[in-house]
Formats: C-alpha cells, sequence, structure tokens
C-alpha cells in the first residue's frame, strides 16, 4: 500500500525553549528563512505525501495561518513589483493538501499521534517530528528512505541514528536482535532509558512509517516516561504484533528543539545559503579562544 499521508505534530508545550516558545510554538521558530515545520512539510511532500496532517495545540492559530493564504500582503508585493518575495509566499499556501488537528491537553506525542487517527483512516502512513531537522544535501529525505524501506519489507520503519552513548537518555533506544547495512531488525524498544540500562546507542530519531494498527495500541498505551503517552512504548508493542524494523539513515540531524541544537542548525543551514559568504566573514571576526 502506497504511503499517501503524513502526521506533523507540533503540539508541545516546547519547554526547553521557554521563554521563546511562550505565545509561539517552537516548530515556528525561524531556520534561515522559514521556521522549521516548513522544512518537515517541504521533506514530507518531496517524499510523494499527498495529505499532511498537522496536530497543534487548542488556541495556538500560529501554524495554521503560517500555511494559510494571505491575499494582502501576496497584493502589496505584487504591487511593489517583489515577484521573488511573492513567489516565496504563494509557495507556502499551495505546498500541499494540509489539514490539521487540535490536541486539548498535552499528554504526550503518543496522544498527538493519536488525534490524528480519523484523518489517517486505515493506512500506513509516516510521523514527522520538524524539530529533528535532517538534511540528506544531493540525497534522498529521509522520510523518502523510509517509506522506501516500508515497501520493500512491509513493515513498520523508524529511524535510528547512533548516538553518543552519554546522551542515550535523551531519546527512545532500540535493542537490534540483527542488523544488515542500514537495516535493523528490532528486539525491544525503551523510551529515555538510564545510560547504564541502554541495550544500545542506536537513537530513535524523528521520522517513522507506521502502520495503521498503531491507533488501536495507542489507545491502550497506558502513560510511561514523564507521565506522557509516549509513541515510543506503543511500537514495542506493535513490535509484539508486527514487524518493525529500524533504519539507520543517511542525512545529518540536528535537534532544533534545543537552544543550542537551533542555533548550530542555523549556522550550518546558513552556511549552505545566499548568506554563506557574509556569515563567514562574521564568524571569521569573532574572538573565538576559550
Ligand atoms: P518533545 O519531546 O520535543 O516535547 O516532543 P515538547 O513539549 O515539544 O518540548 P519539551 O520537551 O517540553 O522542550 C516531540 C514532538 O511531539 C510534539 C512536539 O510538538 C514535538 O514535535 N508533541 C509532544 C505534541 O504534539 N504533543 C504532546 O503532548 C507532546
Amino acid at each position: 500500500m502506497r504511503v499517501r499521508k503524513a502526521v506533523l505534530p507540533a503540539a508541545g508545550f516546547g519547554t526547553r525553549f521557554l521563554p521563546a516558545s511562550k505565545a509561539i510554538p517552537k516548530e515556528m521558530m525561524p531556520l534561515v528563512d522559514r521556521p522549521i515545520i516548513q522544512y518537515a512539510v517541504e521533506e514530507a511532500v518531496s517524499a510523494g505525501i499527498e495529505q499532511i496532517i498537522i496536530v497543534i495545540a487548542s488556541g495556538r492559530s500560529a501554524i495554521e495561518d503560517h500555511f494559510d493564504s494571505d491575499p494582502g500582503l501576496e497584493r502589496w508585493l505584487e504591487e511593489r513589483g517583489d515577484i521573488e518575495l511573492l513567489r516565496a509566499v504563494r509557495r507556502i499556501s499551495e505546498i500541499g493538501t494540509i489539514a490539521f488537528v487540535h490536541q486539548k491537553e498535552q499528554l504526550g506525542l503518543g496522544h498527538a499521534v493519536l488525534m490524528a487517527k480519523e484523518l489517517v483512516g486505515d493506512e500506513p502512513f509516516a510521523v514527522l517530528l520538524s524539530d529533528d531537522v535532517i538534511v540528506n544535501p544531493g540525497g534522498r529525505p529521509v522520510t523518502g528512505q523510509l517509506i522506501e524501506t516500508y515497501q520493500a519489507h512491509r513493515g513498520s520503519v523508524i529511524a535510528l541514528q547512533r548516538v553518543d552513548r552519554r546522551d542515550v537518555s535523551r531519546y527512545g533506544v532500540v535493542a537490534p536482535r540483527h542488523e544488515e547495512g542500514p537495516l535493523v531488525e528490532i528486539g525491544d524498544l525503551v523510551e529515555k532509558p538510564a545510560v547504564e540500562d541502554a541495550p544500545s546507542d542506536l537513537a530513535v530519531l524523528g521520522r517513522y512509517v507506521l502502520s495503521p494498527k498503531i491507533f488501536d495500541v495507542l489507545e491502550s498505551t497506558p502513560r510511561g516516561a514523564g507521565g506522557e503517552i509516549q509513541l515510543t512504548d506503543a511500537i514495542r508493542d506493535l513490535s509484539h504484533e508486527q514487524p518493525v524494523f529500524g533504519y539507520q539513515f543517511s542525512g545529518v540531524r540536528h535537534d532544533a528543539g534545543t537552544r543550542i541544537g537551533w542555533l548550530q542548525a542555523n549556522i550550518a543551514m546558513a552556511l549552505e545559503s545566499d548568506d554563506a559568504d557574509e556569515l563567514r566573514a562574521f564568524v571569521r571576526g569573532l574572538d573565538l579562544r576559550d
């Protein structure tokens, strides 16, 4: 079955980004020239996704507003003859079919995904956590890599990358049963393990292709780490019923959900943009001694 839909949860409190994320979701923080979430939407579309479902917190409309058309602004840019900016602004509302669902209470990532159950229906779907910004210049976007793996192996797929052992407790971590190239057969999964209990250094990063069976599992998943309904816990239970694979994707990932990760992502991505020369000159002029 084709993977046509993608769910982008964006209803979290973003506490690691407070106070910047008090009135706007962290997914609306800018990365170079566009909000973080726009990169994930573009990635999904370039992987062949036809419908995007964004989960937003009730009462927060910034993300919806961003992807809506803005006739007043477009007219003004047109009158000024600013065609390049006009195209950039129009492109946002024409990017694809986007639906919004509300998460009324922040009960965790698993709960946020469950909010999309009706809109996804009975078909496999992708999940993208937009604060994991993953770039693969010149290569296939990571969501595309996972969809290909899903189609080749007929099972749910989660994106994996090795992380420094000392950092494992920030992630979901897998116990691999068998590894073959980038493909990992999953023996077990644990959310935010203590460093000494972590079954490996293979961390789950924010991209998934999931069977719709995950919704049934999520409905009975109790609160886990941090008192939240964890997607990782539901995927572990799913793996007892259906095949679930890990895929060590190609690409560079930035954790734009933290201050330092967001700063690093901005610098790395600006160095690939039209601003690169000016930024390089600026950084060269800084006193970088300790
Ligand atoms: P995070 O673990 O980054 O949580 O969520 P958070 O609340 O956004 O940020 P911190 O940890 O408080 O700093 C991972 C993804 O799941 C979404 C977030 O928006 C983010 O994209 N999420 C999380 C929800 O949509 N709803 C939730 O209840 C929790």
